[in-house]
């Protein structure tokens, strides 16, 4: 089974409309006085791109882990919308998912539902498309609104209520389940993100898939934009990066999954600016293959 996996692709769309916020204002002005600019410059030419590039690869599925915008006002997110075209009614074979951009201020409460609901499951979390090729997944909904100096994530009791019994269910144990959200569990280094830049209730979720109980093979997540992959203990983690942020050697992964193995082959691609395409990238550590269960 082929996936492929990308993240942070944020469609970006100054001067803006659909009503200002102080936290959208704080966005502008990093914008254009910190340079953002240039992170994202032509972003619309690489996610046709990337969207082509990906249908190219033959994948039975392709997810994507949220952050679609740069401020979530309704032109972006009609414009990231506009991109994907088509592949909107085809939930069988496309998921995204919210990042923290994606709602960025109250104001745009119910704009990714209106236009990306299609491909999670009308946007109810814990959203699970069991796939025909045996790989179930479970979608998850960390990001929110939150102050002008806080870019946190929370799932929530709730949902994470919810998702234990998912991931508990005993009929996934021959299954190769995968938990995707926008943000990590852990950066780089192994250590936690900042209270003020991860997610709030990464302990209660790390506990959460540790358990004997529950079946969970890869975690998958965005929202950090330079792309690593990490395994402690039973949890494999892998974060795709940004697919377009210009200030990294942006890209995105592709997993040949066995599922009766348990096993992922990563295969990492990058955005060549001068060759204007993506184009595998041999050297990169992401190309590994892992075992996902002892
Ligand atoms: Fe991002
Ligand atoms: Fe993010």
């Amino acid at each position: 089974m082929r996936l492929a996996h990308f993240s942070d692709i944020h469609v970006t769309r100054f001067p803006l409309a659909g009503g200002f916020a102080l936290k959208r204002l704080a966005a502008v002005a990093s914008w254009g006085l910190a340079g953002r600019r240039r992170h994202f410059e032509g972003s619309d030419e690489r996610i046709a791109s990337l969207l082509a590039h990906v249908e190219a690869q033959q994948v039975d599925h392709a997810l994507c882990t949220g952050d679609l915008t740069g401020v979530a006002t309704e032109a972006e997110l009609a414009r990231a919308a506009e991109l994907f075209g088509e592949r909107l009614k085809q939930p069988a074979r496309w998921s995204v998912i919210p990042g923290n951009h994606d709602r960025y201020v109250p104001g745009a409460q119910g704009l990714f539902e209106k236009h990306f609901g299609a491909l999670c499951e009308g946007a109810s979390f814990p959203a699970v498309k069991h796939l025909p090729s045996g790989v179930t997944l479970v979608l998850l909904d960390s990001a929110r609104p939150t102050s002008v100096i806080d870019s946190s994530g929370l799932l929530g009791e709730e949902q994470r209520s919810k998702a234990l019994s998912v991931l508990s269910d005993p009929s996934l144990k021959d299954r190769f389940v995968i938990v995707a959200l926008h943000y990590g569990l852990l950066r780089m280094t192994g250590r936690r993100d900042s209270r003020s830049h991860g997610l709030r209730d990464d302990l209660e979720l790390m506990r959460l898939v540790d358990r004997d109980d529950v079946t969970v093979d890869l975690i998958v997540h965005g929202h950090l934009h330079r792309p690593f992959t990490i395994k402690t203990g039973r949890r494999t983690i892998i974060n795709a990066g940004s697919a377009t942020d210009l200030h990294m050697r942006c890209g995105y992964n592709l997993y040949d999954i066995d599922v009766a193995a348990k096993q992922v082959a990563v295969t990492r691609f990058w955005w060549n600016a001068q060759g204007g395409r993506y184009e595998p990238d041999a050297g990169h550590a992401l190309n590994l293959t892992v075992r996902t269960r002892a």
